[in-house]
C-alpha cells in the first residue's frame, strides 16, 4: 500500500479546499508545528479552537485503535441490508409499519458492549439515526423514534448505560441524509424546506449531545442532499463542541473534522491527519440474514495490523438482529479476535505508524523501537532446507529490507527467546517451532537499536549480483 501520493491525492479529492487547508494544518503538526500555525486567515475562530484542541481530546483514541460499529434500526425486522427501503422501493406508509414491529429484547446492548470488551474494543459507536430517518431516541421532534413506537424505550439510553458498564468510551453515529422527513430530498431546492430540515437535523444534534453525559464520539453520515453551507456545518460543529468541549468528530458532515473516514478498504491519511477504516464483518451494515461472506479472525486480525500500522484505527461493525441478538457468527470471530488481543492487544494498542512494507506472510506494527512481525503465513518446514543453508536451522522467519539492527527477539505468545542473524539484506529469526504457536497470527517482538523501517523491494537495484554468463 501507498501511504504517501495516493494518499494525499485521494484527501485532496475528497475534501477539496477545506481538506487542503486540513491537510496543510496535518502535515505543520507532523513537523512538529502546532496545528495552529498552518490555519489560513479564512479559519473560522471556531475552527482554531478545534485545532488548538485536537491532540488532547484524540489521545484515548489514538491509543485504542479498535472499535465496535453497531448498525441497528427498522432495517433489521426486514433483514436485508439497511439500504432495503430505497433499493427495493419500500413505499413510506409501508416501511413506516416497520416500526411497531420493532421490539427488541431489554437491554440487548449489554451483549453487544459485553463482546466489544472481549473483543479488545476500547470503543462503541451507534447509529443513532441512520438513513431511514428512524430515531432510536427519545426526542421532541418527531414521533416516528423508538419510545412512542414498537420498542417503547430509549434504545440509545441503554445503548450509552451498556458502554459506559464496561468501560467503553460512546460513539453515535448520525445519518444527516434523511429518507423519512417531507423535506429531507425538498430541501436542496425549496429554501423554506431547508430551513425547517436543517432546524430538525441540529435540534436531533442537540438533543443527542444534551441528554446521555459526555459522549465521545459524533459519527455524521451521508451528507445528501446539501452542502456544507447547507448543512450549516460549521454552525453544527460549533454547537456540538459547546455542548461537549472533549468530543471528536468525523468528516461526513462535509468539513474536515477531526478523522478521515475510508470505508470498506484501508488507506491511511497524510502523516499528522487521523483516520479510521470502518469495515463490514461480512458485506452489510445492518442485519442481511441473506449474507454469509464473514470474514475470519485472520482477516480481522491483519486488517488491524494494518491499521495500527498506517497509525489509523479499526471501527468494525455488527448488524444485530431485530430481537438485538448479535449474529452467531459474528459473535464467533469477535471472541477469536479477543483471544488474540488477549496476548497480542500491546501490538496494537498505543502503537506508532511505521513504514513497514509487508509481504505474503509477515504484517508488521511498532512501538517506539520494538518491531512487532505479525506472522500469518506460519512457514512451518521448508523442503527447500535440504539444500539452502538460508533456511538452516529448521524453520527460519525471513523479513528482507529491515533497516535497524535487531538486538533481541521473543515469541509474544509463549516468552520464548528468539535466535536470529541479520545482514545487509535479510532478516532470519531461526529455530523456530514447527507448529504456529499462536492463531490467527503469531507475534514476534523484535526490539531494534534504532526505528525499524521495512521495505524489500527497495532493495532490488542493491543486491550483489552473479554469474551473468554461462558456466554449464
Ligand atoms: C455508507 C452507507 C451506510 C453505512 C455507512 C458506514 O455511508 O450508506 O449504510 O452506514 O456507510 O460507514
Amino acid at each position: 500500500m501507498d501511504w504517501g501520493e495516493s494518499t494525499r491525492r485521494s484527501f485532496l479529492k475528497q475534501f477539496g479546499a477545506a481538506g487542503a487547508m486540513a491537510l496543510a494544518a496535518a502535515h505543520a503538526e507532523g513537523m512538529g508545528l502546532p496545528g495552529g500555525q498552518a490555519a489560513t486567515a479564512s479559519e473560522s475562530a471556531a475552527d482554531q479552537k478545534q485545532d488548538a484542541t485536537r491532540a488532547q481530546r484524540m489521545e484515548w483514541w489514538h491509543q485504542a485503535r479498535f472499535g465496535m460499529f453497531i448498525h441497528w434500526g427498522l432495517y433489521s425486522v426486514i433483514g436485508q441490508h439497511e439500504w432495503v427501503k430505497e433499493q427495493e422501493g419500500v413505499p413510506i406508509p409501508q416501511y413506516e409499519i416497520l416500526a411497531r414491529h420493532f421490539k427488541p429484547k431489554p437491554n440487548a446492548a449489554r451483549d453487544w458492549a459485553r463482546l466489544a470488551r472481549r473483543a479488545g474494543q476500547k470503543y462503541m459507536v451507534m447509529t443513532t439515526k441512520h438513513h431511514e430517518g428512524f430515531c432510536n431516541f427519545d426526542t421532541r421532534l418527531t414521533d416516528y423514534n423508538a419510545v412512542k413506537q414498537g420498542p417503547g424505550r430509549d434504545l440509545v439510553r441503554e445503548y450509552v448505560e451498556a458502554a459506559r458498564a464496561e468501560g467503553l468510551r460512546v460513539g453515535f453515529y448520525y445519518s444527516l441524509m434523511d429518507w423519512h422527513h417531507p423535506d429531507g430530498a425538498i430541501c436542496k431546492t425549496d429554501e423554506a424546506a431547508r430551513r425547517r430540515f436543517v432546524d430538525y437535523t441540529h435540534g436531533l444534534i442537540r438533543e443527542l449531545l444534551t441528554n446521555y453525559g459526555k459522549i465521545d464520539i459524533l459519527w455524521y453520515d451521508v451528507s445528501w442532499p446539501l452542502t456544507p453551507e447547507g448543512w450549516e456545518s460549521e454552525k453544527m460543529n460549533e454547537m456540538v463542541f459547546e455542548l461537549q468541549p472533549e468530543i471528536i468528530v468525523n468528516n461526513r458532515n462535509g468539513l474536515p473534522g477531526d478523522f478521515s473516514t475510508p470505508e470498506q478498504h484501508i488507506e491511511a491519511a497524510a502523516v499528522g491527519r487521523a483516520w479510521e477504516s470502518c469495515m463490514t464483518l461480512n458485506n452489510s451494515w445492518g442485519f442481511n440474514r441473506a449474507d454469509d461472506a464473514w470474514k475470519t479472525p485472520q482477516v480481522i486480525v491483519d486488517n488491524l495490523a494494518t491499521c495500527a500500522r498506517g497509525g489509523g484505527n479499526y471501527l468494525l461493525n455488527i448488524g444485530p438482529m431485530p430481537d438485538g441478538s448479535v449474529p452467531p457468527a459474528s459473535v464467533e470471530v469477535l471472541e477469536a479476535v479477543g483471544r488474540w488481543m488477549d496476548t497480542n492487544g500491546s501490538t496494537i494498542y498505543g502503537t506508532d505508524r511505521g513504514q513497514l512494507v509487508p509481504n505474503a506472510s509477515c504484517n508488521y506494527t511498532r512501538k517506539g523501537n520494538t518491531l512487532y512481525v505479525h506472522v500469518h503465513g506460519w512457514p512451518g518446514h521448508t523442503p527447500a532446507a535440504e539444500w539452502l543453508d538460508f533456511y538452516k536451522p529448521e524453520v527460519v522467519v525471513a523479513i528482507g529490507g529491515l533497516k535497524a539492527k535487531a538486538l533481541s527477539a521473543k515469541i509474544l505468545k509463549t516468552g520464548q527467546k528468539v535466535e536470529f542473524t541479520q545482514d545487509e539484506f535479510s532478516f532470519r529469526l531461526t529455530g523456530m517451532p514447527m507448529e504456529a504457536p499462536d492463531t490467527p497470527a503469531t507475534v514476534i517482538a523484535v526490539e531494534c537499536d534504532s526505528e525499524p523501517t521495512i521495505d524489500h523491494s527497495a532493495e532490488r537495484p542493491l543486491w550483489p549480483r552473479y554469474k551473468v554468463g554461462i558456466s554449464i
